[in-house]
């Protein structure tokens, strides 16, 4: 199908194109410069603290590889469609997904876009207190190296003022990026950052392969026991799993997609940003692992919390000596870029949103919603159970119910779906996307509904926890 507006992204004249073009607000709406650009925007959205720090340790938890062939099964069987269906939300409106859902869906949807926006502030909220360990870690391990006692050492860092600092920290950069814009911000930064995460990652993962005793971590994450498969917690926690990665359920994605070129081939962009998001979080098990077992430290590991990584992986830098500090730089930088390009994401959501619906200015809307998930972010900062709470009710229940919506949304509800995803897709592929329909009718919807179900007893364990009852 042709472009019908004729829209040639990052030209100034397009944006005017844009703006009269009948789909379009009234005003004239950023764009992204470049396909890569956005490509590369939406894999920093995806790839982030999701892929290095949770991936290895939700894995570890769940006892290995067999967990892996579930996430791969969740990302690709459910998560490409889901993620197909904001981008088709997004670049049908041109409008953040509040005006998104409203256009898809009529009034009673506006509710689910507002859902969204608070989504995305409260998991800013606890994504930046860990973004925050993270800085710290990347500043240690350049500048004085790690502590012996680790453990000791996270608990010190973990909550109270000196976490506050670093999420603030944290915080600033990411409203910085925010305020540039949609290019000359967030698709400069990922530009930028996303290459070295990349290098970094593989090369990590190259020197592992080198390391004596590598192989247990190998087996332990590649070779899956078929009984696993079959656990009901498993399952669902896979699936969380993959729609967190993957940025879903909350208009992040819709969100980047609604500053898209009409040109762009929406299927396409999908598999690929997919494929990218499990390729990182694969090859950052395929680092993480290895330096573990080799080391001796599954144990640590295994009794999984948030913290694990955090003491376990520094830990097994330490005891490599010089190399170790070089190792634990890389990687705690990487991680440190994977987590902000998330955060300017998920600030985005609700920038865009006082953009479009409240004529909000960009800079006012970056430092005023940014300030305020900063000051959101205290409590977490002060206190990990808290913290643990928001992981938990994000993402077991705001996250699965936004995916649910969606998929009905786009499955049953929207009129002719097909229309916005085959602009310039071949006809070979119509097939696949009445299979696409119907994942998003059936498939999805039975699944995520069995995913909220099988979370709530996380998000009770998580409440008991934080209430200390
Ligand atoms: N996908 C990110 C990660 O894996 O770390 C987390 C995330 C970012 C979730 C943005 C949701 C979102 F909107």
């Amino acid at each position: 199908m042709s472009d019908q507006t004729g829209i040639q992204a990052g030209q100034p004249s397009a944006r005017q194109t844009n703006a009269m073009h009948e789909d379009a607000p009234e005003f004239a709406r950023e764009v992204w410069n470049t396909r890569l650009g956005f490509v590369l925007a939406a894999v920093g959205s995806a790839v982030g603290l999701g892929n290095m720090w949770r991936f290895p340790y939700i894995t570890s938890e769940y006892g290995g590889a067999a967990f892996v062939v579930l996430y791969i099964l969740m990302t690709f069987v459910i998560g490409i469609p889901v993620l197909l269906a904001e981008f088709t939300i997004g670049r049908r409106a041109r409008q953040s997904s509040v005006g998104a859902l409203r256009a898809a869906g009529g009034r009673p949807w506006v509710p689910l876009g507002y859902l969204f926006v608070l989504t995305g502030m409260l998991i800013l909220a606890f994504y930046s207190v860990i973004a925050g360990w993270v800085t710290r870690y990347a500043l240690v391990a350049l500048f004085t190296g790690f502590p012996e006692d680790t453990g000791a050492y996270f608990s010190s860092i973990a909550s109270g003022i000196p976490a506050m600092g670093f999420h603030l920290f944290t915080m600033a950069v990411t409203i910085a990026i925010v305020m540039g814009g949609v290019e000359k911000g967030i698709e400069r930064a990922s530009f930028v950052m996303m290459p070295i995460l990349f290098l970094v990652v593989v090369g990590l993962a190259v020197w592992a392969a080198t390391l004596q005793g590598s192989g247990e971590g190998y087996a332990f994450y590649l070779t899956p026991r078929l009984e696993e498969l079959f656990s009901a917690r498993t399952i669902a926690a896979a699936a969380g799993q993959a729609f967190f990665s993957l940025s879903l359920g909350m208009g992040a994605m819709l969100t980047f997609a609604s500053y898209l070129s009409k040109k762009e081939n929406l299927p396409r962009e999908a598999t690929v940003i997919a494929f990218t998001d499990f390729g990182v979080a694969f090859t950052a098990g395929l680092v993480v692992f290895p330096v573990i077992f080799a080391l001796g430290l599954q144990g640590a590991v295994g009794e999984s919390t948030v913290g694990a990584l955090f003491i376990s992986l520094p830990g097994a830098f330490v005891s490599m000596g010089p190399v170790g500090r070089v190792v634990g730089a890389l990687f705690f930088i990487a991680l440190f870029i994977g987590a902000i390009t998330s955060a300017i994401s998920l600030l985005e959501v609700v920038v865009a949103a006082l953009i479009d619906e409240w004529k909000f200015s960009r800079k006012p809307a970056a430092v005023g919603a940014g300030t305020i998930i900063a000051l959101i972010g205290l409590w977490p900062a002060a206190d990990t159970n808290a913290l643990g709470f928001l992981d938990a009710v994000t993402n077991n229940i705001f996250l699965p119910l936004g995916s649910l919506f969606l998929a009905v949304l786009v499955g049953w509800l929207l009129k002719n779906p097909l229309e916005e995803v085959t602009r310039n897709t071949s006809e070979r592929i119509r097939p696949l996307l009445i299979g696409w329909l119907w994942i998003l009718r059936v498939v999805a919807p039975i699944l995520l509904v069995f995913v909220l179900y099988t979370s709530l007893p996380i998000v009770a364990d998580a409440f008991r926890a934080l209430t200390g009852r």
